[in-house]
């Protein structure tokens, strides 16, 4: 397999690039993050007359929205049977009509006369296990009561036997990033500014409230934190987050005769769709996902992935591959709405694989709060709820495993004392113990050694090494760093700290 991870979405159109911010600005909105989320909101906002600029780390689409593999669907991850448990009917029919409306949204508003790939089609939830068909011919029931098009289908089209499926009518998919440039198209023709290569280091809720960035400070009536994790937020919302990496490959293909959203019922289930580019047309499978930080052998999950392809569909060479983070919620629904204790300060986050259109939905409601219009859908996703009945018992669980994660990283030594820094190979990495107390280091694909600091600038884990995508990661929520220490995903804000390597080669 290619070892170059680089999205079907970026490899097949790139996105523009925007300069900086250069000192001081003030503006009505100020959003954090360049991805669906914050471009939706831009662009709603911008249209209702407010003045709204884009403050991006890196480059817009860099993000997780480069990264995804675009299902438009309202069979969430969530479950509707579990959904309805937990927040009652009216709430599994709130997500079902919020994640339609936002198809509906990303085809009238946007892609409409605009070259994205949008396409409407049907979506399958199916098993090839015996054992799995009562669960979902409840979850069939409990789809069909929250309000969606779903019928049961005896043959979904996979080229190889299910046990049956639950198909969803009329649901999407599209181009990542030929949408995100359809959505800068309208930002900017409503007068939206967009700054590359701006990090947020800081969100202060004043009146105005202050954005500090890495190029300077900015005044804004309403700040919209739309970074996929919350950058703003030190550790409440943390608490209710879990942030797991999943993994993408690409193959090019003779078209199927039927296409269609596929979903197996496996744990981590597998996702499968077909993208026709240019000609050619491409099977887009994900899958094998697992807690940030704390796979050693990430290359093994590409392995496993192209393995189940290549048993499934018969793909023999994979022309692209990546992966990219989700981020769970604790109770099963994402959280979009006022941050605590904040009056202008929104967040946004927590969308499991369903970020396209809940990040589309967020994108609508934050722009209703900050315009002062109701939302029907904003109760439900309140960003500061604890609904401990519903997520006990993973808010729990995913909270001991960061308090471990914590007292181990300060009692056990990840002991590598013996082995000398100079016998690392080219994309090797490792935590090694020295004066400076832990410290990361690896050797880059040119050869370079880099060291750093192991400790998480976010609330102070232990990183370790991501082999198959050459990144620093934390086990706690999710963090990840470049080789080099420079910050790749929040919610920490501040790069590793750099170690001289002279200071530690014997
Ligand atoms: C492999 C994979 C497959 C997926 N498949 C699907 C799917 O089929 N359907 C679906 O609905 N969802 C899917 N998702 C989820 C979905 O893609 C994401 O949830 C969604 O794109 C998130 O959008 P966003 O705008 O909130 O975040 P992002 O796209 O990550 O945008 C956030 C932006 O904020 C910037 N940022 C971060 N920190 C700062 C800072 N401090 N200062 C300034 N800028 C900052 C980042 O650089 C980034 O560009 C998938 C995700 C992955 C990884
Ligand atoms: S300690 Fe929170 S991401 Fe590292």
């Amino acid at each position: 397999m290619s070892s170059r991870t680089e999205s079907l979405w970026h490899a097949t159109h790139q996105l523009r690039s925007f300069t900086p911010l250069s000192g001081n600005h003030e503006t009505d909105i100020a959003i954090v993050g360049g991805g669906i989320t914050g471009l939706t909101a831009a662009v709603i906002l911008s249209r209702a007359g407010q003045r709204v600029t884009i403050l991006e780390r890196d480059r817009i689409g860099s993000g997780e929205t480069g990264n995804t593999t675009s299902h438009l669907t309202e069979a969430v991850d969530g479950r509707y049977q579990r959904i309805a448990k937990d927040f009652g009917s009216d709430g599994a029919r709130l997500v079902a009509r919020a994640s339609r409306e936002a198809i509906d949204w990303i085809e009238r508003s946007i892609c409409g006369g605009v070259q994205c790939g949008f396409q409407r089609l049907p979506g399958y939830l199916y098993t090839e296990r015996e054992w799995d068909l009562e669960w979902l011919a409840d979850e069939l029931d409990a789809a069909r009561t929250a309000g969606c098009d779903v019928v049961w289908d005896d043959h979904p089209p996979t080229p190889f036997p299910t046990r049956g499926a639950i198909r969803w009518n009329n649901q999407g998919q599209v181009h990542a990033t030929a949408y995100l440039e359809a959505l800068v198209d309208q930002a900017l023709a409503t007068g939206v500014r967009i700054c590359d290569a701006t990090r947020v280091v800081g969100v202060h809720d004043d009146e105005p409230c202050r954005v500090e960035t890495t190029a300077g400070t900015v005044r804004a009536n309403h700040v919209f934190v739309a970074a996929n994790v919350p950058v703003n937020n030190r550790v409440l919302l943390h608490t209710k987050l879990a942030a797991y990496r999943s993994y993408a490959i690409a193959a090019a293909i003779d078209p199927p005769e039927v296409s269609g959203l596929l979903w197996d019922t496996d744990n981590p289930y597998h996702y499968t769709r077909w993208q026709r580019l240019g000609g050619q047309t491409y099977l887009i499978v994900g899958g094998e996902d697992h807690k940030t930080g704390e796979e050693v052998e990430t290359e093994a999950c590409y392995d496993r992935l192209l393995t189940y392809a290549r048993q499934r569909y018969g793909i023999s060479e994979v022309a692209f591959r990546w992966s990219g983070q989700i981020i769970e919620p604790a109770d099963g629904l994402p959280f979009i709405g006022l941050n605590a204790m904040s009056q202008r300060v929104y967040v946004a986050t927590g969308y499991s694989g369903n970020g396209m259109t809940f990040g589309t939905s967020a994108g609508m409601i934050v722009s209703d709060q900050i315009l002062g219009k109701p939302n029907p859908y904003a109760e439900l996703f309140d960003a500061t709820r604890i609904k401990l009945l519903a997520s006990a018992y993973d808010y729990v669980k995913e909270n001991i495993q960061v308090a471990v994660h914590l007292i181990t990283n300060r009692l056990t030594s990840i002991d590598v004392e013996d082995q000398p820094i100079q016998a690392l190979r080219p994309g090797d990495g490792g935590i090694f113990e020295s004066d400076e107390g832990k410290v990361a280091v690896c050797r880059d694909a040119t050869g370079v050694i880099h060291a750093c600091s192991a400790v998480c600038t976010h609330l102070g884990c232990d990183v370790g090494w991501n082999e198959a995508e050459q990144t620093w990661d934390c086990p706690c929520h999710g963090s990840r760093f470049s080789p080099d220490g420079a910050v790749l995903n929040g919610p920490a804000v501040g790069d590793l700290r750099r170690i001289p390597v002279t200071t530690l080669a014997r």
